[in-house]
């Protein structure tokens, strides 16, 4: 059967990615990226959406027949934090739409992202378990919990294969990520590859779980692609790439740019930062849907380099 793939959020800095991945895996024809705005620079299918829009998601799902989406569209934790019950509200109510929708127009697979975020300070930060009591620390990790369990209930109650992924933090050169307490790590390579300053909003020894986007979107396509009674988390799985501070991320960096120089001036977000995991156990991914990580941080920061350098270079030239 064919399937045919929307993509919320498709503008974001995962979706961008996860979009063409999509693409490449069913065809561009089979493939609607969605996003609040015009995007001039998507090739392929694209509309103008916004999720909080029920009828707007309900007319595009029928338009194409749609029989999968990918539910990227979020506010992050940090930009989160300013805005509530905006982001509640927002986080909430577009992914009610998605499950609405899915299971009045029998969409067959639903995947949402959830996040590190789920945790709060009350876990073991070291290896964290798939199965740690959930108490987050931001609205956006409130709304992750959230969608986890909703996300559960909809496959039990109404049979709708929803299946989750817990992002660690994701890097990548391809786009910019948004609001996130993880972005430092995506910004720190453009600094160092235009040879400017960084200045860290976090302490040089705050140690988080990070993913490279490839293997971020590799895990998601593995996820969805394994047969459903592999399936064992249906609120969402832990994931584990790599894990690093600051400091380990700058020093990888050096050994390309050794004059590079970071100084830190924590902000709002240490606090964030300092309620989630260090690293994450991912032994539930590893045993029913065979995950394994490509990417260690020097193997990341050589490609972040290489193509960060030929794309400021392409700009310069
Ligand atoms: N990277 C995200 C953030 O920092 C976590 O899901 O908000």
């Amino acid at each position: 059967m064919t399937e045919n793939i929307l993509i919320t959020g498709a503008s974001g800095q995962l979706g961008a990615v996860m979009t063409k991945a999509l693409q490449e895996k069913f065809g561009v024809n089979h493939v609607i990226a969605s996003d609040l705005r015009p995007n001039e620079s998507f090739e392929g299918l694209f509309e103008i959406l916004d999720v909080t829009d029920n009828e707007a998601l309900k007319s595009i799902v029928a338009k194409y027949k749609i029989t999968q989406i990918y539910h990227l569209a979020a506010i992050l934790s940090a930009k989160g934090e300013l805005f509530p019950l905006k982001t509640w509200d927002i986080n909430m109510s577009t992914f009610f739409n998605v499950l609405e929708v899915s299971r009045q127009l029998s969409v067959k697979k639903v995947f949402y992202p959830s996040s590190i975020a789920v945790f709060g300070s009350n876990i073991s930060r070291v290896n964290t378990p798939q199965d740690s009591n959930l108490m987050p620390s931001t609205v956006y990790g409130i709304s992750k919990v959230a969608g986890e369990n909703w996300a559960n209930y909809y496959f039990e109650k109404y049979d709708l294969d929803v299946r989750s992924i817990r992002y660690p933090g994701v890097i990548g050169y391809q786009s910019l990520p948004g609001g996130g307490t993880t972005d430092y790590a995506v910004d720190i390579y453009h600094k160092a590859v235009k040879q400017e300053h960084f200045e860290c909003f976090l302490k040089e020894t705050t140690t988080l779980p990070m993913i490279y986007i490839e293997d971020a979107v590799r895990a998601t396509i593995e996820l969805m692609d394994a047969p459903a009674e592999n399936i064992s988390i249906r609120t969402s799985y832990n994931l584990a790439g790599m894990s690093f501070s600051p400091k380990e991320v700058a020093d990888s960096i050096k050994k390309t740019y050794p004059n590079f120089e970071v100084s830190y001036n924590p902000d709002f977000r240490q606090n964030i930062a300092d309620s989630w995991p260090m690293s994450i156990d991912d032994t539930k991914a590893k045993e029913d849907w065979g995950w394994k990580p490509k990417y260690d941080l020097d193997a990341m920061s050589k490609v972040m380099i290489d193509n960060l350098k030929a794309y400021y270079n392409s700009v310069i030239a």
